[in-house]
Protein backbone atom coordinates (compact mmCIF):
# COMPACT_ATOMS: atom_id res chain seq x y z
CA UNK A 1 0.00 0.00 0.00
CA UNK A 2 1.16 3.49 -0.76
CA UNK A 3 0.84 5.60 2.62
CA UNK A 4 -0.84 9.04 3.15
CA UNK A 5 2.79 10.09 3.68
CA UNK A 6 3.54 9.15 0.56
CA UNK A 7 0.47 10.88 -1.30
CA UNK A 8 1.66 14.11 1.46
CA UNK A 9 5.04 13.86 0.09
CA UNK A 10 3.98 13.79 -3.75
CA UNK A 11 1.54 16.86 -3.06
CA UNK A 12 4.67 19.19 -1.73
CA UNK A 13 7.02 18.05 -4.20
CA UNK A 14 4.11 18.88 -7.12
CA UNK A 15 3.30 22.32 -5.56
CA UNK A 16 6.97 22.94 -5.52
CA UNK A 17 7.05 22.98 -8.93
CA UNK A 18 4.12 25.22 -9.40
CA UNK A 19 5.04 28.84 -10.27
CA UNK A 20 3.62 31.90 -7.80
CA UNK A 21 0.27 32.93 -7.72
CA UNK A 22 -1.06 29.61 -9.53
CA UNK A 23 -3.96 27.26 -9.43
CA UNK A 24 -3.60 23.50 -10.21
CA UNK A 25 -7.11 21.93 -11.06
CA UNK A 26 -7.07 18.15 -10.60
CA UNK A 27 -10.70 16.02 -11.47
CA UNK A 28 -11.10 12.63 -10.43
CA UNK A 29 -12.02 10.26 -13.24
CA UNK A 30 -16.17 10.08 -14.25
CA UNK A 31 -18.43 6.94 -14.59
CA UNK A 32 -18.21 6.14 -17.83
CA UNK A 33 -21.86 4.92 -19.60
CA UNK A 34 -21.61 1.08 -21.07
CA UNK A 35 -25.32 1.31 -22.51
CA UNK A 36 -28.56 2.76 -21.39
CA UNK A 37 -28.19 2.91 -17.37
CA UNK A 38 -25.33 0.83 -17.03
CA UNK A 39 -21.82 2.01 -16.42
CA UNK A 40 -18.29 -0.09 -16.60
CA UNK A 41 -16.50 -0.38 -12.83
CA UNK A 42 -15.20 3.15 -12.37
CA UNK A 43 -11.55 3.37 -12.06
CA UNK A 44 -10.05 6.24 -10.40
CA UNK A 45 -8.07 9.45 -13.00
CA UNK A 46 -4.07 8.55 -12.77
CA UNK A 47 -2.88 11.98 -11.99
CA UNK A 48 -5.35 12.43 -9.70
CA UNK A 49 -4.65 9.26 -7.86
CA UNK A 50 -1.06 9.50 -7.76
CA UNK A 51 -1.61 13.22 -5.69
CA UNK A 52 -4.60 12.68 -3.78
CA UNK A 53 -4.90 8.32 -3.12
CA UNK A 54 -8.45 9.02 -3.39
CA UNK A 55 -11.00 6.90 -4.95
CA UNK A 56 -14.65 8.26 -5.42
CA UNK A 57 -15.77 9.88 -8.37
CA UNK A 58 -17.18 13.54 -8.30
CA UNK A 59 -14.03 15.31 -6.76
CA UNK A 60 -11.23 17.59 -7.40
CA UNK A 61 -7.83 18.35 -6.12
CA UNK A 62 -6.80 21.93 -5.78
CA UNK A 63 -3.66 23.46 -5.36
CA UNK A 64 -3.15 27.21 -4.46
CA UNK A 65 0.41 28.67 -4.89
CA UNK A 66 0.96 31.88 -3.59
CA UNK A 67 3.82 33.90 -1.93
CA UNK A 68 6.39 30.47 -2.30
CA UNK A 69 3.40 28.25 -0.26
CA UNK A 70 1.07 26.08 -1.58
CA UNK A 71 -2.83 25.35 0.09
CA UNK A 72 -4.12 22.14 -0.88
CA UNK A 73 -7.63 21.38 -0.89
CA UNK A 74 -9.95 18.38 -0.98
CA UNK A 75 -13.28 18.46 -3.08
CA UNK A 76 -15.71 15.24 -2.47
CA UNK A 77 -19.04 14.34 -2.49
CA UNK A 78 -21.55 14.84 0.49
CA UNK A 79 -22.31 12.09 2.53
CA UNK A 80 -25.92 10.81 1.24
CA UNK A 81 -27.82 8.22 3.10
CA UNK A 82 -30.04 7.18 0.00
CA UNK A 83 -27.61 7.46 -2.64
CA UNK A 84 -24.91 5.29 -0.70
CA UNK A 85 -27.96 2.90 -0.38
CA UNK A 86 -27.47 2.69 -4.04
CA UNK A 87 -24.19 3.50 -4.70
CA UNK A 88 -21.82 2.26 -1.60
CA UNK A 89 -20.37 4.67 1.26
CA UNK A 90 -18.71 7.87 0.33
CA UNK A 91 -15.96 9.15 2.79
CA UNK A 92 -17.55 12.09 3.11
CA UNK A 93 -15.60 15.83 4.15
CA UNK A 94 -15.85 15.25 7.59
CA UNK A 95 -13.65 11.89 7.31
CA UNK A 96 -11.70 12.90 4.09
CA UNK A 97 -10.22 15.97 6.35
CA UNK A 98 -8.70 12.75 8.49
CA UNK A 99 -7.86 10.57 6.47
CA UNK A 100 -6.11 13.18 3.90
CA UNK A 101 -3.67 15.69 4.87
CA UNK A 102 -4.70 18.69 3.35
CA UNK A 103 -5.27 21.67 4.04
CA UNK A 104 -9.00 22.11 3.43
CA UNK A 105 -11.97 19.87 2.52
CA UNK A 106 -15.45 20.75 0.74
CA UNK A 107 -17.52 18.67 -0.29
CA UNK A 108 -18.42 18.84 -4.36
CA UNK A 109 -21.41 20.85 -4.75
CA UNK A 110 -19.04 23.72 -3.86
CA UNK A 111 -16.92 23.51 -6.06
CA UNK A 112 -18.29 26.19 -8.68
CA UNK A 113 -18.28 29.08 -5.98
CA UNK A 114 -15.32 28.15 -4.17
CA UNK A 115 -12.70 27.86 -7.42
CA UNK A 116 -14.25 31.51 -8.75
CA UNK A 117 -12.34 32.81 -4.72
CA UNK A 118 -9.89 30.55 -5.44
CA UNK A 119 -9.08 31.90 -8.83
CA UNK A 120 -8.88 35.68 -8.17
CA UNK A 121 -5.79 37.44 -8.46
CA UNK A 122 -3.80 34.62 -9.75
CA UNK A 123 -2.15 34.72 -13.01
CA UNK A 124 -1.28 30.66 -14.40
CA UNK A 125 -3.85 27.85 -14.41
CA UNK A 126 -2.53 24.47 -14.81
CA UNK A 127 -5.08 21.90 -15.81
CA UNK A 128 -4.57 18.28 -17.65
CA UNK A 129 -4.39 19.43 -21.67
CA UNK A 130 -4.86 15.90 -22.78
CA UNK A 131 -8.43 15.94 -20.69
CA UNK A 132 -11.42 15.44 -22.82
CA UNK A 133 -13.41 16.14 -19.55
CA UNK A 134 -15.77 18.81 -20.04
CA UNK A 135 -15.25 19.88 -16.68
CA UNK A 136 -12.12 21.34 -18.00
CA UNK A 137 -13.64 24.05 -20.61
CA UNK A 138 -16.24 25.21 -17.74
CA UNK A 139 -13.06 25.90 -15.71
CA UNK A 140 -11.44 27.80 -18.32
CA UNK A 141 -14.71 29.97 -18.93
CA UNK A 142 -14.55 30.83 -15.07
CA UNK A 143 -10.72 31.49 -15.34
CA UNK A 144 -10.82 33.82 -18.42
CA UNK A 145 -9.03 36.73 -16.83
CA UNK A 146 -6.01 33.65 -16.54
CA UNK A 147 -4.69 34.15 -19.69
CA UNK A 148 -1.50 31.13 -19.10
CA UNK A 149 -1.97 28.02 -18.97
CA UNK A 150 0.34 24.89 -18.47
CA UNK A 151 -0.65 21.20 -18.76
CA UNK A 152 -0.16 19.72 -15.64
CA UNK A 153 1.34 16.92 -17.12
CA UNK A 154 4.54 18.27 -17.64
CA UNK A 155 4.86 18.32 -13.91
CA UNK A 156 3.23 15.28 -12.91
CA UNK A 157 4.63 13.28 -15.42
CA UNK A 158 7.88 13.46 -14.48
CA UNK A 159 7.18 12.75 -10.87
CA UNK A 160 5.57 9.58 -12.13
CA UNK A 161 8.97 8.54 -14.20
CA UNK A 162 10.49 7.26 -11.12
CA UNK A 163 9.40 5.15 -9.33
CA UNK A 164 9.06 5.16 -5.03
CA UNK A 165 10.16 1.78 -3.22
CA UNK A 166 6.69 1.26 -2.26
CA UNK A 167 5.44 1.65 -6.00
CA UNK A 168 7.75 -0.59 -6.92
CA UNK A 169 6.90 -3.28 -3.89
CA UNK A 170 3.38 -2.46 -5.43
CA UNK A 171 4.67 -3.59 -8.93
CA UNK A 172 6.23 -6.92 -7.77
CA UNK A 173 3.17 -8.00 -5.46
CA UNK A 174 1.41 -7.31 -8.92
CA UNK A 175 3.59 -9.15 -10.71
CA UNK A 176 3.14 -11.96 -8.30
CA UNK A 177 -0.48 -12.66 -8.82
CA UNK A 178 0.32 -12.52 -12.98
CA UNK A 179 3.02 -15.26 -12.77
CA UNK A 180 0.59 -17.70 -10.66
CA UNK A 181 -2.48 -16.43 -14.07
CA UNK A 182 0.72 -17.24 -16.93
CA UNK A 183 2.10 -20.85 -14.82
CA UNK A 184 -1.36 -21.81 -14.09
CA UNK A 185 -2.47 -21.90 -18.05
CA UNK A 186 0.85 -22.98 -18.99
CA UNK A 187 0.25 -26.53 -17.01
CA UNK A 188 -3.39 -26.51 -18.14
CA UNK A 189 -4.90 -28.98 -21.14
CA UNK A 190 -5.79 -26.65 -23.58
CA UNK A 191 -6.67 -28.56 -26.59
CA UNK A 192 -10.10 -27.70 -27.67
CA UNK A 193 -10.52 -25.03 -25.56
CA UNK A 194 -11.39 -21.77 -26.29
CA UNK A 195 -9.03 -18.48 -25.95
CA UNK A 196 -12.16 -17.06 -23.89
CA UNK A 197 -11.30 -19.76 -21.27
CA UNK A 198 -7.68 -18.95 -20.78
CA UNK A 199 -8.75 -15.36 -20.32
CA UNK A 200 -11.33 -16.86 -17.74
CA UNK A 201 -8.38 -18.74 -15.90
CA UNK A 202 -5.98 -15.69 -15.91
CA UNK A 203 -8.47 -13.09 -14.69
CA UNK A 204 -10.10 -15.54 -12.16
CA UNK A 205 -6.65 -16.08 -10.51
CA UNK A 206 -5.69 -12.32 -10.79
CA UNK A 207 -9.26 -11.81 -8.32
CA UNK A 208 -8.75 -14.77 -6.58
CA UNK A 209 -5.28 -13.57 -5.37
CA UNK A 210 -6.75 -9.76 -4.47
CA UNK A 211 -6.50 -8.17 -7.96
CA UNK A 212 -9.85 -6.64 -8.25
CA UNK A 213 -8.87 -5.97 -12.23
CA UNK A 214 -6.99 -6.06 -15.16
CA UNK A 215 -4.40 -3.96 -16.00
CA UNK A 216 -5.58 -3.69 -19.93
CA UNK A 217 -7.86 -6.33 -21.83
CA UNK A 218 -6.00 -9.50 -21.71
CA UNK A 219 -5.38 -11.04 -25.38
CA UNK A 220 -5.68 -14.55 -25.32
CA UNK A 221 -4.28 -15.16 -29.51
CA UNK A 222 -4.06 -18.86 -30.71
CA UNK A 223 -1.90 -19.33 -34.04
CA UNK A 224 -2.27 -16.76 -37.10
CA UNK A 225 -4.99 -14.49 -34.29
CA UNK A 226 -0.92 -13.51 -32.60
CA UNK A 227 -0.60 -11.45 -35.04
CA UNK A 228 -3.36 -8.92 -35.01
CA UNK A 229 -1.51 -6.46 -32.47
CA UNK A 230 -4.04 -5.91 -30.09
CA UNK A 231 -6.36 -9.20 -30.79
CA UNK A 232 -8.83 -8.62 -27.43
CA UNK A 233 -11.99 -11.11 -29.08
CA UNK A 234 -10.88 -14.19 -27.69
CA UNK A 235 -12.84 -16.48 -29.11
CA UNK A 236 -11.53 -18.87 -31.29
CA UNK A 237 -10.70 -22.33 -30.29
CA UNK A 238 -6.74 -23.27 -29.31
CA UNK A 239 -5.78 -25.83 -32.26
CA UNK A 240 -3.61 -28.47 -31.41
CA UNK A 241 0.26 -28.33 -32.92
CA UNK A 242 -0.26 -23.76 -32.46
CA UNK A 243 1.00 -21.16 -30.48
CA UNK A 244 -0.79 -19.19 -27.93
CA UNK A 245 0.11 -15.39 -27.30
CA UNK A 246 -1.16 -14.68 -23.71
CA UNK A 247 -0.78 -10.73 -23.08
CA UNK A 248 -2.29 -10.43 -19.80
CA UNK A 249 -1.58 -9.08 -16.64
CA UNK A 250 -3.67 -7.79 -13.44
CA UNK A 251 -3.51 -4.42 -12.06
CA UNK A 252 -3.23 -4.63 -8.18
CA UNK A 253 -4.06 -1.64 -6.25
CA UNK A 254 -3.96 0.67 -9.30
CA UNK A 255 -0.48 -0.36 -10.17
CA UNK A 256 -0.36 -2.16 -13.12
CA UNK A 257 1.48 -5.18 -14.47
CA UNK A 258 2.34 -6.10 -18.19
CA UNK A 259 3.65 -9.80 -19.28
CA UNK A 260 3.57 -11.69 -22.38
CA UNK A 261 4.26 -15.25 -22.71
CA UNK A 262 3.87 -17.47 -26.32
CA UNK A 263 3.06 -21.01 -25.62
CA UNK A 264 2.53 -24.14 -27.15
CA UNK A 265 -1.02 -25.14 -27.13
CA UNK A 266 -0.16 -29.11 -26.19
CA UNK A 267 2.99 -27.89 -24.16
CA UNK A 268 5.61 -28.99 -27.02
CA UNK A 269 7.17 -26.22 -29.54
CA UNK A 270 7.54 -27.49 -32.57
CA UNK A 271 11.20 -27.22 -34.65
CA UNK A 272 9.87 -24.15 -36.31
CA UNK A 273 8.12 -22.46 -33.43
CA UNK A 274 10.99 -23.83 -31.54
CA UNK A 275 13.16 -21.74 -33.96
CA UNK A 276 11.46 -18.18 -34.04
CA UNK A 277 10.77 -18.87 -30.63
CA UNK A 278 14.38 -18.96 -29.59
CA UNK A 279 15.41 -16.21 -31.91
CA UNK A 280 13.06 -13.66 -30.22
CA UNK A 281 14.15 -14.62 -26.94
CA UNK A 282 17.53 -14.19 -27.33
CA UNK A 283 16.61 -10.77 -29.03
CA UNK A 284 14.72 -10.07 -25.78
CA UNK A 285 17.34 -11.28 -23.26
CA UNK A 286 20.30 -9.23 -25.35
CA UNK A 287 17.94 -6.11 -25.12
CA UNK A 288 17.49 -6.69 -21.04
CA UNK A 289 21.17 -6.64 -20.95
CA UNK A 290 21.30 -3.63 -22.12
CA UNK A 291 19.23 -1.76 -19.45
CA UNK A 292 21.12 0.50 -17.18
CA UNK A 293 20.99 4.18 -16.46
CA UNK A 294 22.10 6.60 -19.29
CA UNK A 295 20.46 4.19 -22.34
CA UNK A 296 18.48 5.53 -24.17
CA UNK A 297 15.13 3.91 -25.26
CA UNK A 298 15.90 4.66 -28.87
CA UNK A 299 19.38 2.69 -28.40
CA UNK A 300 17.04 -0.40 -26.86
CA UNK A 301 14.94 -0.43 -30.45
CA UNK A 302 17.72 -0.15 -32.29
CA UNK A 303 19.60 -2.78 -30.30
CA UNK A 304 16.54 -5.47 -31.34
CA UNK A 305 15.97 -4.08 -34.74
CA UNK A 306 19.37 -5.21 -35.31
CA UNK A 307 19.18 -8.65 -33.86
CA UNK A 308 15.59 -9.15 -34.93
CA UNK A 309 16.80 -8.45 -38.70
CA UNK A 310 20.12 -10.78 -38.69
CA UNK A 311 17.66 -13.38 -37.05
CA UNK A 312 15.07 -12.73 -39.94
CA UNK A 313 17.86 -13.10 -42.09
CA UNK A 314 19.27 -16.58 -40.83
CA UNK A 315 16.46 -17.90 -40.85
CA UNK A 316 15.43 -16.80 -44.40
CA UNK A 317 12.48 -14.30 -43.36
CA UNK A 318 14.22 -11.68 -44.46
CA UNK A 319 16.61 -11.40 -47.68
CA UNK A 320 19.37 -9.00 -48.95
CA UNK A 321 22.17 -7.53 -46.51
CA UNK A 322 21.31 -6.48 -42.77
CA UNK A 323 22.04 -2.78 -43.60
CA UNK A 324 19.80 -2.49 -46.26
CA UNK A 325 16.89 -4.45 -44.34
CA UNK A 326 17.66 -2.18 -41.49
CA UNK A 327 17.53 1.27 -43.84
CA UNK A 328 14.44 0.36 -45.62
CA UNK A 329 12.93 -0.56 -42.62
CA UNK A 330 11.95 -3.85 -43.90
CA UNK A 331 11.58 -5.51 -40.56
CA UNK A 332 8.58 -3.58 -40.14
CA UNK A 333 6.31 -5.84 -41.35
CA UNK A 334 7.42 -8.51 -38.97
CA UNK A 335 8.04 -6.58 -36.24
CA UNK A 336 5.33 -2.92 -36.26
CA UNK A 337 5.98 -1.53 -32.87
CA UNK A 338 8.04 -0.37 -30.16
CA UNK A 339 10.60 -2.37 -27.62
CA UNK A 340 8.57 -1.57 -24.65
CA UNK A 341 7.35 1.63 -22.74
CA UNK A 342 6.76 3.20 -19.06
CA UNK A 343 4.60 1.22 -16.60
CA UNK A 344 3.50 2.33 -13.55
CA UNK A 345 -0.12 3.61 -12.46
CA UNK A 346 -1.12 2.75 -16.14
CA UNK A 347 0.10 0.13 -18.03
CA UNK A 348 1.53 2.55 -20.36
CA UNK A 349 2.80 5.28 -17.91
CA UNK A 350 1.43 8.16 -18.72
CA UNK A 351 4.75 10.07 -18.81
CA UNK A 352 7.61 11.82 -21.06
CA UNK A 353 9.86 9.72 -23.49
CA UNK A 354 11.23 13.44 -24.14
CA UNK A 355 12.69 16.50 -22.47
CA UNK A 356 10.81 19.49 -23.57
CA UNK A 357 13.45 20.70 -25.34
CA UNK A 358 12.97 17.63 -27.77
CA UNK A 359 16.28 15.48 -26.32
CA UNK A 360 15.35 12.07 -25.43
CA UNK A 361 15.20 11.31 -21.33
CA UNK A 362 17.63 8.48 -20.77
CA UNK A 363 16.99 5.90 -18.62
CA UNK A 364 17.43 6.72 -15.05
CA UNK A 365 17.09 4.39 -11.75
CA UNK A 366 14.03 3.89 -10.40
CA UNK A 367 12.13 4.05 -13.84
CA UNK A 368 9.88 0.81 -14.99
CA UNK A 369 9.79 0.10 -18.38
CA UNK A 370 8.85 -2.96 -20.54
CA UNK A 371 10.88 -4.77 -23.04
CA UNK A 372 8.54 -6.40 -25.74
CA UNK A 373 10.16 -7.63 -28.73
CA UNK A 374 8.04 -9.40 -31.16
CA UNK A 375 7.46 -11.55 -34.81
CA UNK A 376 4.35 -11.90 -36.74
CA UNK A 377 4.21 -13.44 -39.66
CA UNK A 378 0.93 -13.84 -41.76
CA UNK A 379 -0.09 -17.23 -42.64
CA UNK A 380 -1.06 -16.06 -46.51
CA UNK A 381 2.84 -14.58 -46.62
CA UNK A 382 4.34 -16.23 -49.27
CA UNK A 383 7.57 -13.92 -48.88
CA UNK A 384 8.56 -16.52 -45.89
CA UNK A 385 9.15 -20.31 -45.83
CA UNK A 386 6.39 -22.10 -45.06
CA UNK A 387 6.42 -23.58 -41.76
CA UNK A 388 7.07 -20.03 -39.67
CA UNK A 389 3.82 -18.66 -41.47
CA UNK A 390 0.72 -18.45 -39.06
CA UNK A 391 3.44 -17.87 -36.12
CA UNK A 392 3.44 -14.81 -33.77
CA UNK A 393 5.54 -14.40 -31.05
CA UNK A 394 6.33 -11.69 -28.64
CA UNK A 395 7.86 -12.04 -24.97
CA UNK A 396 7.61 -9.31 -23.07
CA UNK A 397 9.34 -8.95 -19.36
CA UNK A 398 8.44 -5.60 -16.48
CA UNK A 399 12.16 -4.17 -15.75
CA UNK A 400 13.18 -1.56 -12.86
CA UNK A 401 16.01 0.15 -13.89
CA UNK A 402 18.67 0.19 -10.97
CA UNK A 403 21.73 2.62 -9.59
CA UNK A 404 23.80 -0.40 -11.63
CA UNK A 405 21.98 -2.06 -14.01
CA UNK A 406 18.59 -3.20 -13.61
CA UNK A 407 16.81 -5.70 -11.94
CA UNK A 408 14.03 -7.82 -13.87
CA UNK A 409 11.02 -7.69 -11.77
CA UNK A 410 9.41 -10.99 -13.61
CA UNK A 411 12.15 -12.61 -13.90
CA UNK A 412 10.52 -15.95 -12.00
CA UNK A 413 7.38 -15.79 -14.87
CA UNK A 414 8.98 -18.66 -16.95
CA UNK A 415 9.97 -17.92 -20.44
CA UNK A 416 12.68 -20.64 -22.21
CA UNK A 417 11.50 -23.33 -24.17
CA UNK A 418 12.95 -26.31 -21.63
CA UNK A 419 10.94 -24.58 -18.51
CA UNK A 420 7.85 -24.34 -20.77
CA UNK A 421 7.41 -27.45 -21.39
CA UNK A 422 8.77 -28.71 -18.12
CA UNK A 423 5.86 -26.62 -16.40
CA UNK A 424 3.07 -28.37 -18.94
CA UNK A 425 4.39 -32.01 -18.23
CA UNK A 426 4.31 -31.39 -14.48
CA UNK A 427 0.76 -30.96 -14.78
CA UNK A 428 -0.14 -33.27 -17.50
CA UNK A 429 -3.85 -33.25 -16.73
N1 LIG B 1 -0.35 -5.06 -23.09
C1 LIG B 1 -0.09 -3.87 -23.79
C2 LIG B 1 1.30 -3.74 -24.19
O1 LIG B 1 2.03 -4.71 -24.16
O2 LIG B 1 1.76 -2.68 -24.48
MN1 LIG C 1 3.58 -3.70 -23.02
MN1 LIG D 1 1.63 -6.40 -22.97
Amino acid sequence: MISQKEYTKRRKKFAKKLEDNSVAVLYSAKYKTRSNDTEYPFRQESNFYYLSGFREDNAALVFVKSKGSAKTILFVQKKDETLELWSGKRVGEIQAKTIFDVDEVYTSDMFEQKILELLKGKNMLYFDFASKDERINNLKDKAKAIVSHKDIMSLIGYMRLIKSPSEIMMIQDALEITKKAHHEVMKLKKTGKKEYELQAEIEYIFKKNGAYSDAYTSIVACANAANTLHYIENVASLVEGELILIDAGCELEYYASDITRTIPVNGKFSQAQKELYEMVLDVECEVIKMVKPGVKRSALQAKAVKLLCKGMLKLGILKGSLENNIKKEKYKKYYPHGIGHWMGLDVHDQCPYKYENGDEIPLMSGMVLTIEPGIYIDKDDKKVPKKYRGIGIRIEDDILVTKDGHQNLSQGIVKSVKEIQRLKLSNNS
